[in-house]
């Protein structure tokens, strides 16, 4: 009989394929119904919580980090990749001052090694080589990149009520802390956008 010669299949091997098989198929409707909805909605998927105001300078120094090639590891303007961080936000969480020091200094400024940021052999140590004129430029582009609360790259989470959040304090937060430390969203929500 021309079967016995197959190979067949254990149950364990089975099930694995099936169950991968499934996860695909799952991912491909997921990805389908995710590209309909932004297709066909009219608000975005994602509510947009960064947004930018530049002046003239700004806009100088957004030329520039595009032409230095800041965006082949950052992501800003949603333009950019992802390999480094997205600096959307930057002015809610950075002053102006931080910025250049940083750009010129990086790992005094972080206080701990950099990756990228740097001397050479460092990828980015062309940053800390631009003048300093360009530096500033940019400096004043990153920081009117402002994120709103509750955007991801705001230190303050969102507004009003969430039920995760108060879980995750109630179960890891020591009760001393709840009486040392005020719970940063019940501050004037006006608070981030400050520096
Ligand atoms: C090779 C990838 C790479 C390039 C190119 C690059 N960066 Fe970065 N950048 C990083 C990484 C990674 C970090 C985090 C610090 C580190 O480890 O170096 C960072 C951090 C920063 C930060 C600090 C962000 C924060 O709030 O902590 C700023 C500002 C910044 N980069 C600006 C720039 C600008 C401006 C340019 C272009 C002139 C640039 N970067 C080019 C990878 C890069």
């Amino acid at each position: 009989m021309k079967e016995d010669n197959k190979q067949r299949l254990k149950t364990g091997e089975k099930l694995m394929f099936i169950v991968a098989g499934a996860f695909v198929i799952l991912a491909s409707i997921a990805f389908a119904v995710m590209q309909y909805l932004m297709f066909t909605r009219d608000e975005p998927l994602f509510e947009q919580k960064t947004h930018y105001d530049l002046s003239a300078e700004g806009q100088k120094g957004s030329l520039i980090f595009r032409e230095a090639a800041c965006t082949e590891c950052h992501r800003a303007m949603r333009g950019g990749t992802n390999m480094g961080n997205n600096l959307d936000g930057t002015g809610s969480k950075r002053t102006l001052q931080w910025i250049e020091d940083f750009l010129a200094d990086p790992e005094p400024v972080y206080g701990h090694e950099t990756m990228d940021h740097g001397p050479k052999p460092k990828q980015a140590f062309y940053v800390a080589e631009m003048s300093e004129q360009e530096r500033h430029l940019m400096a004043v582009y990153l920081s009117q990149l402002i994120s709103e609360q509750g955007s991801a790259s705001s230190p303050v989470p969102p507004k009003g009520e969430s039920p995760f959040i108060d879980a995750m304090v109630n179960t890891w937060a020591p009760d001393a802390w709840k009486e040392k430390y005020k719970d940063i969203r019940d501050k004037d929500s006006e608070a981030t956008g400050e520096r």
